[in-house]
């Protein structure tokens, strides 16, 4: 983590300023820990990204879901090649959804960056700066930063909840998530989260699979009703943007067999 990227951040619990405390004094920071100066919660700094939660911290669907990709993370690369074979490939099925963020020469948040495979395509536009990445899994990151050092791209990571995003409000010119709201344990919060760390005026882009193929997943993995004993909801979340976000419009993508798999729902931050 680059030592000025501590303005960018608070803490996920109280929003309260962090302090860094490190040995060596360096402009980039690989290992040390962040506190709380208001709250007084630690959080360790370990290859140059932040823990601002552990495995204890989860609750219902966001512990299955760490634990799901901390196991799967190895397989992800060539599950999704497969997966988006028939769809016109990965890279088409990734445009699809990326060539509707606006990057503004500026900073970029993913929210569940993953193991980064938006990182290609985002980098090949002249616009991109820095991203932020933020994931709930370890395994995940630690994929995404060694894409990120093998290639030079000038990327940041953070272990931590969609639902408690721990960046200072108004920070990003473009946010964006792909791929996992769908079974998040708080979509609302996760939603309203990418919203206040978003600066006015920028445009947040959300998608993941279609209501039919979460249904599908839902039942293949057992999780009908894991969600603390409510049933999951599968729906497109449009009805949890605010009705203050401006141009809200929602698209079916990733189509295959004359139906769409998944849909990308986009809206702005009022200026
Ligand atoms: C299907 S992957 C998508 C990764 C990446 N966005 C992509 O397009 O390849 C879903 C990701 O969401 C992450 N995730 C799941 N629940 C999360 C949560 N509550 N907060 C942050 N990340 C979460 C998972 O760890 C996983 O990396």
């Amino acid at each position: 983590m680059k030592r000025a990227t501590l303005d960018l951040l608070c803490c996920p619990d109280c929003r309260g300023a962090l302090s860094l405390d490190d040995e060596h004094g360096d402009d980039v920071v690989n290992e040390g820990t962040l506190s709380c100066s208001h709250c007084g919660r630690d959080f360790l700094i370990g290859n140059g990204i932040v823990r601002f939660i552990s495995h204890k911290d989860l609750e219902g669907l966001n512990r299955y879901f760490a634990r799901f990709y901390d196991r799967f993370s190895r397989f992800e690369g060539v599950f999704d090649k497969l997966s988006f074979l028939s769809m016109g490939g990965e890279r088409k099925a990734r445009m699809e959804i990326l060539h509707r963020l606006e990057h503004n020469n500026g900073r970029i948040l993913e929210v569940s960056i993953g193991t980064g495979r938006n990182l290609p395509y985002l980098f090949e536009s002249a616009e991109t700066c820095e991203v932020y990445g933020l994931d709930i899994s370890a395994p995940q990151l630690a994929r995404c930063l060694r894409l990120a050092d093998k290639r030079g791209w000038p990327v940041e990571l953070f272990l931590g909840m969609a639902e408690v995003l721990p960046f200072r409000s108004e920070t990003f010119n473009s946010v964006f998530h792909i791929g996992g709201i769908n079974f998040f344990y708080q979509k609302k919060k996760a939603i309203d989260e990418m919203i206040r760390v978003a600066r006015p005026g920028c445009k947040i882009v959300i998608a993941d699979e279609s209501e039919r193929v979460a249904r599908f997943i839902a039942r293949l993995l057992r999780l009908s009703r894991s969600n603390q004993g409510k049933k999951v909801d599968t729906s497109v979340p449009v009805h949890l943007i605010p009705e203050t976000m401006e141009e809200i419009r929602v698209d079916g993508i990733w189509k295959r067999h004359g139906q769409y798999h998944g849909y990308c729902l986009e809206f702005r931050k009022p200026a």
